[in-house]
C-alpha cells in the first residue's frame, strides 16, 4: 500500500513491479496523490511520470513543450542522452522535419496496403489456426501471434515469409534485451543493443540495396524517394526508420493479441457476448488496446521550464506518459478495471495522440480484427494449458510464451 508520504519510494522502472502486476495498485496511488511523480531511479537516473489521462493527453499534444527527440525509451538502452536516432527516425524527430517525413510516409500505409496486409494476414492466420485446431492445441504467443506482423512486414516491405519471421526474430531479442529468454543478459547492456540494432540494420542492406536499383511499391522505396527540405534521407536515416517501422509493429500487434486472447479466456461471459453477437467485435479490439495497454509508456524531454499539477518540471528533463495508467484512470474511464467488451466511449491511449500517433494504427486494427474473427469462428473453447511467461519489461507488455488448448 502506498499513500502520498511513501509514493515517493516508488520505481518504475522497477520491472518486478510489472511483472508481479502490482503496477495498477501503484498507478491508482500515483493518480490520486501525486499524478506528476518525481521518479528516482536504481540507476541514480530521474524523470517525472505523468499518470492521468488528462495530464498524458496535454503532453501528447503540447509536442512544442515536450520533445521526443530522446526517443520513445527511458535512458539506460540504446536511446540514451546522446540518443544516436534522435532526429533520424520518425519516432524520435521533432516539428517540422517530423511532419515532413510523416506526410511521405503516410503513402506506405494508404488503405491498399492495409487491404493487402489484411489478405496476407488472413492466409497466415487461418494455417495457423488449423494447425492448432488439428493439434488440439499450441503455443499462441509464437504459432500463431506472430503471423500478424509476419503478414504485415511480407507486404510492407515485400519481403518472403522467412525474412519476416527471421526480422521479427531480430526485433523480438531487440524489444526483449533484458529478458533471458531471447538473450544472453550478462555484460554491458548498451553494447548489449548496439549489437542488436546493428544486426537488424544488418537484415536491411540488401533490401535497401535491391531497392535502391529497382523501386517497388514498398516502405523502403517510399523512404528512399522521400525528402526533408529537398534533400534524400541519408543511408543512416533510412535504416533507422526500418528499424523504426519494425520495432514499431512487430511486437506491439502480437502482444496486443496474446493479451487480448488471455482477457477473452479469463472473462468467459465476455467472449460469450462477442459470439452471440459479432458486432461487437470492434469494440471488443478497442477494449483489449485499452486492456493490454502493450505500449506502456512513451518519454519525452521538456523544452523548457513547465508547472503543472505542483510538479516543477525543468527544461532537459525526461518525462514519461505513461499510457497504461491513463487508460486505467476513472476520472476518464467508469469502472476502468472491469473488462467490458462493448465499452463504448473509449477513448484510450494505447497509440498514443498527437503528432506522433502511431502511423500503424489501420494496420495493428486490421491484424486484431482478422485474428479475434477467426478465433471466434472456430466455435471452439480456447484454454490456457499453463501460465503464460511475460517479457521482462517495463516498457513493453508482452507474452513470450502463451501454451494453449482447443477444445
Ligand atoms: C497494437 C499495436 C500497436 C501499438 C499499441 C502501438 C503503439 C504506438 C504508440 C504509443 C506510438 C506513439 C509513440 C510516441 O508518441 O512517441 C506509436 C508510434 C509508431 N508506431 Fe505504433 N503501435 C502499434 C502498431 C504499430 C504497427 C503495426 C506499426 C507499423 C507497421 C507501427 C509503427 C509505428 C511508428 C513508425 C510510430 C512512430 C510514429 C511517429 O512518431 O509519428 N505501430 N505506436
Amino acid at each position: 500500500m502506498i499513500d502520498s508520504s511513501t509514493s515517493s519510494r516508488v520505481d518504475l522502472t522497477d520491472v518486478d513491479l510489472f511483472m508481479e502486476g502490482r503496477h495498477h495498485h501503484v498507478f491508482s496511488q500515483l493518480r490520486a496523490n501525486t499524478p506528476i511523480y518525481r521518479n528516482h531511479a536504481a540507476d541514480g537516473s530521474a524523470f517525472w511520470a505523468i499518470t492521468r489521462y488528462e495530464d498524458v493527453l496535454w503532453a501528447y499534444r503540447e509536442h512544442t513543450l515536450f520533445s521526443s527527440s530522446r526517443g520513445a525509451i527511458l535512458g539506460g538502452s540504446y536511446r540514451s542522452d546522446e540518443d544516436s536516432a534522435g532526429g533520424k527516425m520518425l519516432v524520435a524527430m521533432d516539428l517540422p522535419r517530423h511532419r515532413l517525413l510523416k506526410q511521405q510516409l503516410h503513402r506506405a500505409f494508404s488503405t491498399r496496403v492495409v487491404d493487402q496486409v489484411g489478405k496476407q494476414v488472413r492466409i497466415l492466420i487461418d494455417q495457423a489456426v488449423e494447425r492448432a485446431l488439428a493439434a488440439g492445441g499450441c503455443d499462441f504467443a509464437t504459432d500463431i501471434a506472430t503471423e500478424l506482423p509476419a503478414g504485415a512486414l511480407m507486404v510492407l516491405l515485400g519481403i518472403s515469409h522467412d525474412q519476416a519471421h527471421e526480422l521479427i526474430d531480430l526485433t523480438r531479442r531487440m524489444v526483449g534485451f533484458r529478458d533471458e529468454t531471447f538473450v544472453d543478459v550478462g555484460g554491458d547492456e548498451r553494447l548489449r543493443l548496439a549489437w542488436l540494432q546493428a544486426e537488424i540494420f544488418e537484415f536491411f542492406v540488401d533490401i535497401v540495396d535491391q531497392r535502391r536499383k529497382n523501386r517497388q511499391e514498398d516502405f523502403v522505396s517510399t523512404l528512399l524517394d522521400a525528402q526533408i527540405n529537398g534533400r534524400p534521407l541519408t543511408d543512416e536515416e533510412i535504416f533507422y526508420n526500418c528499424m523504426n517501422l519494425a520495432v514499431g509493429g512487430n511486437e506491439t500487434s502480437s502482444y496486443t493479441a496474446c493479451s487480448g486472447l488471455q482477457a477473452l479466456i479469463e472473462h468467459p461471459e465476455e467472449l460469450d457476448r462477442i459470439q452471440k453477437d459479432e458486432s461487437l467485435l470492434g469494440s471488443a479490439i478497442e477494449e483489449i488496446l485499452r486492456w493490454s495497454s502493450t505500449n506502456t509508456y512513451v518519454q519525452r524531454v521538456a523544452l523548457r521550464d513547465i508547472v503543472r499539477n505542483g510538479a516543477e518540471i525543468k527544461k532537459g528533463d525526461s518525462v514519461t506518459l505513461w499510457n497504461i495508467s491513463a487508460n486505467r484512470d476513472d476520472g476518464q474511464f467508469e469502472s476502468p478495471h472491469v473488462f467490458d467488451v462493448a465499452r463504448t466511449p473509449n477513448r484510450h491511449l494505447s497509440y498514443g495522440a498527437g503528432v506522433h500517433r502511431c502511423i500503424g494504427a489501420p494496420i495493428a486494427q486490421t491484424e486484431l480484427s482478422y485474428i479475434f474473427r477467426r478465433i471466434i469462428s472456430t466455435g471452439r473453447s480456447f484454454t490456457l494449458a499453463s501460465a503464460p511467461r511475460r517479457l521482462r519489461s517495463n516498457f513493453i507488455m508482452g507474452t513470450t510464451h502463451m501454451p494453449v488448448e482447443v477444445i
